[in-house]
């Protein structure tokens, strides 16, 4: 690595952050872009090389039929369910230019703990929305009642497969709001033991 890469890294490193998926504009990851974030994201950390996660992309024309499922779940979950809420739903359903669904998809039973295989998870993610911000989009890792819906779940895996989260990729529309940052000195200490 050269000395520019190696300084252009850490500033992204350093620098890097979410934006939120309302505020995204176009455009997003082409879909040439969208299979090279995948690629990247799945240079991650995996004991035994089980790749215990995997991506599924909702095309833009898949939207309306997402939109639909969540209103479906939501409504399936809390038949009082306001038209507000529906229509929370089929904003997490639009939001962003690009849309992927990460799953964490352990091998069980394996030698490898499940514990290991879904921190592998969330490595393979962070990667995905590192891959997404140095190609010079803005990324979003979203969860919320969605992930942990059955309804949900079921529509995109299936066995042990749990939702990771929903990440939206675009165009930030508006500047970034930087959020306070944990402070170093407390988070990272000098074992005295
Ligand atoms: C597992 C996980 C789930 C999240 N789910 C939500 C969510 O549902 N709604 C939300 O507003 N933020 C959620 N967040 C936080 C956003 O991703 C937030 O914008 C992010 O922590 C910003 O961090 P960054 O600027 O360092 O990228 C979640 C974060 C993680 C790690």
């Amino acid at each position: 690595m050269t000395f520019n890469d190696r300084t252009s890294l850490l500033s992204h490193l350093r620098t890097r952050r979410s934006g939120k998926p309302r505020d995204m504009v176009a455009p997003g990851p082409s879909d040439a872009e969208l299979d090279q974030m995948i690629a990247i994201a799945a240079r991650t950390p995996d004991h035994g090389k089980l790749a215990p996660w995997r991506f599924v992309i909702v095309p833009k024309d898949r939207r309306a039929a997402l939109a639909q499922l969540l209103r479906d779940a939501f409504t399936a979950a809390n038949p009082q369910a306001t038209e507000a809420q529906l229509e929370a739903c089929d904003r997490f359903a639009y939001e962003g230019e690009a849309l992927v669904v990460m799953l964490s998809a352990p091998v069980v039973p394996s030698h490898i703990p499940r514990w290991e295989q879904e921190m592998s998870a969330g490595a393979a993610a962070m990667n995905l929305l590192h891959a997404g911000h140095a190609l010079g989009y803005v990324g979003s890792w979203l969860t919320g009642w969605a992930a942990e819906s059955a309804a949900v779940r079921d529509a995109f895996g299936s066995g042990e497969e749990r939702i990771v989260g929903f990440f939206y990729f675009g165009t930030p529309g508006r500047p970034l709001d930087e959020r306070p940052r944990p402070d170093a000195a407390r988070i990272g200490t000098r074992w005295t033991g």
